[in-house]
């Protein structure tokens, strides 16, 4: 009797934990003054996407440095638009949160591809020449080319 109670108990506690290794997909977006994120200069989707750990299943989402690419840049807004250069329908505009980092679990239609704009505070604008049809930013940055920084 007292065995097979503690057996129940101790498979429930496994099932707990089974469920709590893969996160949710509530609606996570980051704002200006929000601090919640981490893992800084990593691709946030390893994580955050369908059977991973991470809570909030991220279409967009990256880190953004100052010139120096090792300083993070808080503040600045990343731009998706139809058009380059910022120009067309603007698909995604999303804020860099206090620890340079940017996420939306929002939706967002890539087509046959994105094109990219970073504004630092100041008003600076960086864009990417090509387009993106995907918003894993940190798969690329900060590995096969350079950091996303504002200035
Ligand atoms: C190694 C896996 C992993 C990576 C990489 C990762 N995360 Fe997470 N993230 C998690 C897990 C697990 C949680 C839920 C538990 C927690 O809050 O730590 C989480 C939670 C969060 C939350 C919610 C916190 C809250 O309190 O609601 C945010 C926001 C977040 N991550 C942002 C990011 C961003 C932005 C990146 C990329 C720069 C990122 N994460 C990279 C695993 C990861
Ligand atoms: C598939 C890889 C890849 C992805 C994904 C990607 N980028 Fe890029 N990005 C590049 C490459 C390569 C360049 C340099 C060539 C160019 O501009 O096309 C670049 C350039 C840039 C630039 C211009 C840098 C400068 O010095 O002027 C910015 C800003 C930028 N990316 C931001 C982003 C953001 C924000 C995201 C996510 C929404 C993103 N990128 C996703 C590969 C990528």
């Amino acid at each position: 009797m007292k065995t097979s109670l503690l057996i129940g108990i101790t498979l429930m506690g496994i099932i707990v934990v089974a469920c709590e290794e893969e996160g949710e997909n509530e609606t996570k977006i980051s704002t200006y003054s929000s601090s919640e994120s981490h893992n800084t200069g990593k691709n946030c989707m390893d994580c955050h996407k369908s059977g991973e750990p991470g809570e909030g299943w991220f279409i967009v989402a990256g880190t953004v440095y100052d010139t120096s690419l090792s300083t993070i840049y808080p503040n600045a807004t990343v731009e998706l638009t139809s058009k380059p250069n910022g120009s067309g329908t603007i698909m995604a505009q999303i804020a860099v949160d206090k620890n340079g980092n940017f996420y939306t679990t929002e939706s967002v239609s890539f087509g046959q591809g994105l094109y990219v704009a970073v504004m630092g505070e100041g008003g600076t604008v960086k864009y990417m020449g090509s387009k993106i049809t995907s918003g894993q930013c940190n798969s690329c940055h900060g590995v096969s080319t350079d950091k996303i920084w504002a200035e």
